[in-house]
């Protein structure tokens, strides 16, 4: 790939666009029973043979728990904007219900005040995954109780943080959630029935509205939304086989979630194909999941291309691929952002989460990660792209801060642009650390954006 100059890069986005990093709790935290906290659901799938593929845990990753000083260090160093992390349900409210636990709210102050002080703008995610595991027992997701304690606790962490967090994404990915665990089954709670998925996936994007409504009744001023995992989605050849194969994935995966949240239905065609697997739906559900929001926040990594035999084969398509065989395709990121802005009236949109597993070699205390560099500007590019054609870009943050614990694949997947050595927690930013710092200092440098309206006329 070409290199790209920083400078120009930045010419390309307006002052106040908002530049960051993100992790989630249980990739990062570890502490897993410390001072009170009640098990998740990821605890408990970490313990079924052969669920992650070095057989690891969550129980201790990164210890963020305890050295979250250090690290909100390294953030500062870096000269970002924002800083995007989440909450552990269980960590603050053991049990999905009821009592609160005070250690645990104070760790997330501290964390939040740790951040302001450092001039950092804290994003909060409610739900990246770690349901308590109390509430997976009595159904999780695919209860609709369930949607009543997420409310409970989305207003609790409000009433606590509400005042000093830039903004509360409710869930990251439903997708995922929905579909890996519960109809594939690869991630906690390692379910397998599409039916079960398709009511989880409903329950989380009710749950969604309904705490958008209590958070602003009672008050919040953080901006509020969703982060959706999402991708263009085509079919490998032409073959009618293959176009309707990729419509329908791109229904399960892209309209189910962009059509309730921004046009209050679900897409007619993936209704009819689920049948008897559709979910239950109440009166309202579907005018409460079309509940405003202030931004929507989108994952990109890599393009999907469907056949209808599933055969596609990734090698073929002559790019490069990541350690976990994702193809590098910058350009689709600004197709799907065109995309948005177009079939949908999008708000602000931010890139939350942007980044590439590569086998790194920590070597004499220095990693040379240039794929991830050129990985991590190529997609900025791809934004600036978007930007320039009049799509509503607020934001960029990368995957992830640090290397941690990647779900199924365990430690085996390094995604960080800070290199963690797991045998004494010794942190070593990687060269597209320093690329994504000097990026980010270049601002200083950079004339203004020319505003896109203008630009083009
Ligand atoms: C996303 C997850 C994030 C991380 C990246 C690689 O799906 O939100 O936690 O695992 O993938």
């Amino acid at each position: 790939m070409t290199r790209i100059d920083p400078l120009q890069l930045h010419q390309r986005f307006p002052r106040d666009f908002i530049w960051g990093v993100a992790t989630s709790a249980f990739q990062i935290e570890g502490a897993a029973t410390a001072d009170g906290k009640g098990p998740s659901i990821w605890d408990t799938f970490c313990r079924q043979p052969g669920a992650i593929a070095d057989g690891s845990n969550g129980d201790i990753a990164c210890d963020h728990y305890h050295r979250w000083p250090a690290d909100l260090d390294l953030i500062k160093a870096l000269g970002v904007d924002a800083y995007r992390f989440s909450v552990s349900w269980p960590r603050v409210q053991p049990t999905g219900e009821g009592a609160w636990n005070e250690p645990g709210l104070a760790f997330y102050e501290r964390l939040v005040d740790g951040l302001l002080a450092r001039g950092i703008k804290p994003y909060l995610t409610l739900n990246h995954w770690d349901l308590p595991q109390a509430l997976q027992d009595r159904g999780g997701w695919a209860n609709r109780d369930t949607v009543h304690r997420f409310v409970d606790y989305a207003c609790g962490m409000a009433a606590r943080l509400g005042d000093r967090v830039a903004a509360i994404t409710t869930h990251n990915e439903p997708w995922v959630v929905a579909v890996l665990g519960h109809e594939t089954g690869i991630f906690a709670p390692g379910i397998k029935r599409r039916a079960t998925a398709m009511q989880a996936a409903h329950h989380l994007l009710l749950s969604h509205g309904l705490a958008l409504q209590a958070l602003r009744a009672q008050g919040c001023s953080s901006r509020l939304g969703i982060v959706l995992n999402l991708s263009p989605i085509g079919p490998a050849t032409s073959r009618p086989e293959d176009v309707a194969a990729a419509r329908l994935e791109d229904g399960r995966s892209v309209r189910w979630y962009m059509d309730p949240l921004f046009k209050g239905a679900y897409p007619a065609d993936v209704l009819e194909h689920l049948g008897a697997d559709a979910p239950h739906i109440e009166a309202d559900d579907l005018r409460h999941i079309a509940t405003p929001m202030d931004f929507l926040g989108v994952n990109y990594y890599t393009r999907s291309v469907v056949s209808a035999s599933g055969t596609w084969d990734v090698k073929t398509s002559g790019r490069a691929l990541t350690d976990m065989g994702w193809e590098v395709y910058p350009e689709g990121l600004t197709e799907l952002l065109l995309r948005l802005h177009h079939d949908y009236r999008v708000p602000p949109l931010y890139v939350k989460e942007n980044g590439a597993a590569f086998k790194d070699q920590l070597v004499n205390g220095s990693v040379h990660d240039a794929e991830r560099t050129d990985y991590i500007a190529h997609h900025i590019a791809a934004v600036a792209d978007a930007l320039a054609q009049g799509v509503p870009m607020a934001g960029y943050m990368v995957w992830s801060l640090l290397d941690n614990f990647e779900w199924a694949s365990g430690y085996e997947k390094r995604f960080g642009i800070v290199h963690v050595d797991y045998s004494t927690q010794q942190r070593t930013p990687k060269d597209s650390a320093l690329w994504y710092r000097d990026f980010l200092r270049a601002r200083a440098a950079a004339p203004a954006a020319p505003d896109p309206v203008l630009a083009g006329a």
